[in-house]
């Protein structure tokens, strides 16, 4: 398809057909019309049509065929962070910050509440997600979660934008009550002054049960942990290290990432997800999120 110029939308988002490979970390995905949306307007007039909102693109499997919803990315003030305490709603040792945009990029948000001394969120170190996508499916580790620093979430849809707590949402591990498609504009943290040495410290203990994943491009785990089992351990002893359809294989490093050696296809992930489940035993749920959804 010849590439067609960027135009503006009426309120100023800038929109264009993309290939969606660029904006996923396992790199596949075919086309879609993106908007770049930065203010509140632009993100009201972007949930008029079919949409999907893209966050870092760090558990999406994309189909080569892209997808026929607009695609929404949060960037300039969306994709910023106010981390200054709010003086109206912390005291003692709790700080709650002013907003930070969904689209905000989470390594880079957990490396500065490090050096501010603020605690609560560093058990996501190395997770690759933007704060939107990042709270939407609760990411976190075995060391902490999202859940464990938010104070206010500012949430749109086409109805409108409103604000909730986590005591209105039902989250858990890796997932935060919020339905699909509703949009995670901005967030306020709720978090705890700590000595910076001492955040450092957890953060590099969080950091060492990572060694072992690839390092090759790859959307993560594509299960959830059942009953908190490791899948990975599941699929490892159902023999699967290094399974390969075309340019999909399943790591040997950690049996739950599912790596793209160069060109892979989305036909051939979902063939080596459904190779998984046929050959474990347990019922597996998907973490992976595919688009446009299978079934
Ligand atoms: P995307 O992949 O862009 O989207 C995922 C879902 O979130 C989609 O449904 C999308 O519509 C929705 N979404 C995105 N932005 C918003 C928003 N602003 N509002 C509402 N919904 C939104 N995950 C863990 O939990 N723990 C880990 O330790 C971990 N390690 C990883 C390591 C690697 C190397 C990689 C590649 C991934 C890892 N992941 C891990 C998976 C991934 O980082 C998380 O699932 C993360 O939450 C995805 O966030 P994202 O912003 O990239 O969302
Ligand atoms: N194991 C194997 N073979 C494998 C993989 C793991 O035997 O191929 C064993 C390990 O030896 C270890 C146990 O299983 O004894 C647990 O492995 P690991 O420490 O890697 O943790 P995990 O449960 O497999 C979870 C998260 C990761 C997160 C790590 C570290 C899920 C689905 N996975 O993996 O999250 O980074 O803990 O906290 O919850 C993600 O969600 O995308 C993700 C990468």
């Amino acid at each position: 398809m010849t590439a067609l110029p960027a135009t503006a939308s009426r309120t100023g988002a800038r929109v264009e057909r993309l290939p969606l490979a660029r904006y996923t970390t396992l790199g596949v995905g075919g086309e879609a019309e993106v908007w770049f949306v930065s203010n509140g307007a632009q993100l009201a007039e972007a949930v008029e049509a079919p949409y999907r909102i893209l966050g870092g693109g760090s558990n999406l499997v994309v189909a080569d065929e892209g997808v026929p919803e607009r695609v929404i990315r949060l960037t300039g003030p969306l994709a910023e962070a106010d981390l200054t305490p709010d003086p109206a709603l912390s005291s003692g040792e709790t700080v709650v910050t002013g907003w930070v945009g969904g689209g905000v990029p989470l390594p880079g948000l957990i490396r500065k509440l490090q050096k501010l001394g603020l605690s609560n969120l560093e058990g996501t170190v190395g997770i690759p997600a933007q704060v939107g996508g990042a709270v939407w499916m609760n990411a976190g580790t075995r060391y902490g979660e999202m859940f464990d620093g938010l104070h206010t979430l500012e949430i749109v849809t086409p109805g409108g934008t409103r604000q909730v707590t986590p005591d209105d949402l039902a989250w858990g591990y890796r997932q935060s009550g919020i339905p699909r498609g509703h949009i995670v504009s901005r967030v306020r943290l709720r978090l705890r002054r700590s000595a910076p040495e001492e955040v450092l410290a957890k953060m590099d203990f969080a950091d060492q049960a990572r060694k072992g994943q690839p390092k090759m491009k790859t959307p993560g785990c594509a299960f959830k942990n059942p009953g908190g089992v490791s899948a990975g351990k599941l699929i490892d002893e159902a023999g699967l290290k290094g399974a390969r359809v075309g340019g999909a294989m399943i790591a040997p490093e950690h049996a739950n990432f599912i790596v793209n050696l160069g060109g892979a296809s989305s036909a051939d992930v979902h063939a080596l997800l459904a190779l998984i489940r046929e050959r474990v035993g347990a019922p597996l749920e998907l973490e992976y999120e595919l688009w446009p959804e299978q079934g």
